[in-house]
């Protein structure tokens, strides 16, 4: 049973996932360990337990080494540790960052005077334009996300990893709507830093990791104590940290039933909506299988949420900045949907979806767009 509004049919997971069971579990087990993981007496060295071995679980589960896992307040986090802390070591080199990116990222980039990687009309990087930015010389690093948050298209990530590899250039990768949800290496991908988020895949919100390749020099963003290794200072998150790592092995062992069924649910609410009359998309490409994006033309997507929301179905028209106001998608401009970039809705769902789930948010959808 999983906490919510009763009645409610909530299909927002791309913006936060209920907590899972394991992770609730493993959290109240340690509301009391209240030691500081850096003290050397007793209760502090329990807590240092806690941590090491959630670092050792998070790397197993990542393909790395522990010492390459770096605890964050979560995926925005992560992302700034990545691009300001590699940058502030290479400030004469230039930063290139996709046009699709998270607000987290794009914002960064531009703090960093950043420059764009174009999209096509699917919403894929162009690989000649960054190959050929590369060629021309000048860049330190690269950021492309793995899957997009507002559409789930997935980047070809391993090509991008190898362009920039050839290049002598960094590559640092957005995970945060692939982890828990499909299986990532981060060394087969070819990332020299990746970053994930524990609410999306049923951990706790505030808490997340940076994968940094062991020789990569960066600095600090938070400055103070030694904590991860001199890379994150502060007192670490220990419950957060426990919760997301249990999160994240349940999300890892139930994957091959979650995937599959997150994928039926796909093909049935693409179906619908093509009976509809409506298009979703990234649909010509691979995508994660619990996001879809929905076009209602003619419709704000604001209209829309606030419409299917008043139908007891929660969904988001695809990112929400942090003052709860929507606003058009940089992301739907940049793939060239003109004035749609406005009339737009994400579904998503997750590790507690149901089928009927799905089937009652497609029912108020077309309500709402009158079909
Ligand atoms: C792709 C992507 N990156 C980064 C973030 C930010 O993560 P967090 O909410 O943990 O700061 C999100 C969250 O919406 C996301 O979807």
């Amino acid at each position: 049973m999983v906490a919510g509004v009763a009645g409610r049919v909530y299909l927002d997971y791309a913006a936060t996932a209920p907590l899972r069971p394991q992770a609730r579990a493993r959290m109240v087990e340690l509301l009391d360990q209240f030691g500081n993981p850096s003290s050397v007496h007793a209760e502090g060295q329990a807590s240092r337990i806690v941590m090491d071995e959630s670092r050792r679980r998070v790397a197993d589960l990542m393909g790395v080494r522990a010492e390459r896992v770096v605890f964050t307040s979560g995926g925005t986090e992560a992302n700034n540790l990545a691009l300001r802390g590699f940058m502030a070591k290479n400030s004469s080199k230039r930063l290139l960052v996709s046009a699709v990116e998270h607000d987290c990222v794009r914002n960064t980039g531009k703090v960093l005077g950043a420059g764009e990687i174009p999209v096509d009309s699917n919403g894929i990087v162009k690989l000649d334009w960054l190959q050929d930015a590369l060629t021309a010389g000048g860049v330190g690093m690269v950021s492309v996300m793995h899957a997009n948050n507002e559409n789930g298209v997935v980047q070809p990530v391993q090509e991008i990893a190898a362009i920039c590899k050839a290049a002598g250039v960094v590559f640092h990768t957005d995970a945060v709507q692939t982890v828990g949800h499909r299986p990532v290496d981060v060394d087969a991908l070819g990332a020299d830093m990746l970053s994930f988020a524990g609410h999306k895949f049923g951990g706790p919100k505030g808490v997340g990791v940076l994968i940094v390749k062991s020789e990569l020099e960066m600095d600090a963003v938070l400055t103070g104590g030694g904590q991860e290794r001199n890379r994150r200072a502060g007192t670490e998150n220990l419950m957060a940290v426990a919760g997301m790592v249990a999160a994240l092995e349940a999300a890892v062992s139930q994957m091959t039933d979650e995937r599959k069924l997150a994928a039926q649910m796909k093909d049935y609410v693409g179906s619908e909506l093509r009976e509809l009359g409506l298009d979703f998309v990234g649909s010509r490409v691979d995508g994660v299988e619990h996001v879809i994006q929905v076009i209602t033309p003619g419709m704000r997507g604001e209209d829309v949420v606030i419409g299917m929301d008043m139908r007891g179905v929660a969904v988001s028209q695809g990112s929400a900045c942090g003052s709860g106001r929507v606003k058009e998608s940089h992301v739907l401009q940049a793939i060239g949907y003109g004035e749609l970039a406005g009339q737009a809705v994400r579904l998503s769902w997750g590790w507690a979806s149901e089928m009927s789930d799905v089937m009652a948010g497609v029912r108020a959808l077309g309500s709402v767009a009158g079909k």
